[in-house]
């Protein structure tokens, strides 16, 4: 599929970027966190307190399956554990990670945006998984670009190599 698929950390960009790479590429913009809620009806902070985190894992599968045999031209932005559960997103399109520091992270999310994403609720432990996923990203991408900067630069980057 001729996807351009956006991968990284909660808070790194995927869906502002790809937001407005769609439009200016103009493709469609698809984010599995929204497709998901929409499919499941539920907000995804709610699927996390009332079914759990592998419950959702599961529905983050079973969407890249869905993705994978329907979506093509689009711009897609995952959730930040996608590429934990994924083993190889090549079939769905070309794969680019949004790496932004830690540090960076914790100055773009703002309280609201915390509450909105229960792995960040606390920051030692999104350190954490920060750290243990950098590798992850890494290996399951194709391009990398530099998300610490400001907007308009991520942006042309990612635009300019996808
Ligand atoms: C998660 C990231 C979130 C969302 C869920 C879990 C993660 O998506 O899928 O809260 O495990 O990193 P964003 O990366 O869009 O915030």
């Amino acid at each position: 599929m001729n996807n351009i698929v956006l991968i990284g950390f909660m808070g790194s960009g995927k869906s502002s970027v790809g937001r407005a790479l769609a439009k200016e590429k103009e493709m469609y913009f698809v984010d599995t966190d929204a497709l998901i809620e929409s499919f499941e009806g539920q907000k995804i902070r709610d699927m996390f307190a009332d079914k759990g985190e592998t419950y959702f894992r599961e529905c983050e599968r079973k969407c890249f399956e869905w993705l994978s045999n329907n979506v093509s031209n689009a711009v897609i932005s995952t959730g930040g554990g996608m590429p934990t559960v994924i083993e190889d997103f090549s079939s769905l399109g070309k794969t680019i990670y949004l790496k932004v520091d830690f540090e960076t992270l914790l100055e773009r999310l703002k309280a609201e945006e915390f509450d909105k994403r229960p792995l960040f609720a606390d920051v030692k432990f999104a350190r954490k998984i920060f750290e243990i996923r950098e590798p992850i990203y890494t290996q399951k991408s194709e391009l990398i670009v530099d998300a610490n900067m400001k907007f308009d630069e991520v942006l042309k980057e990612v635009s300019s190599k996808a």
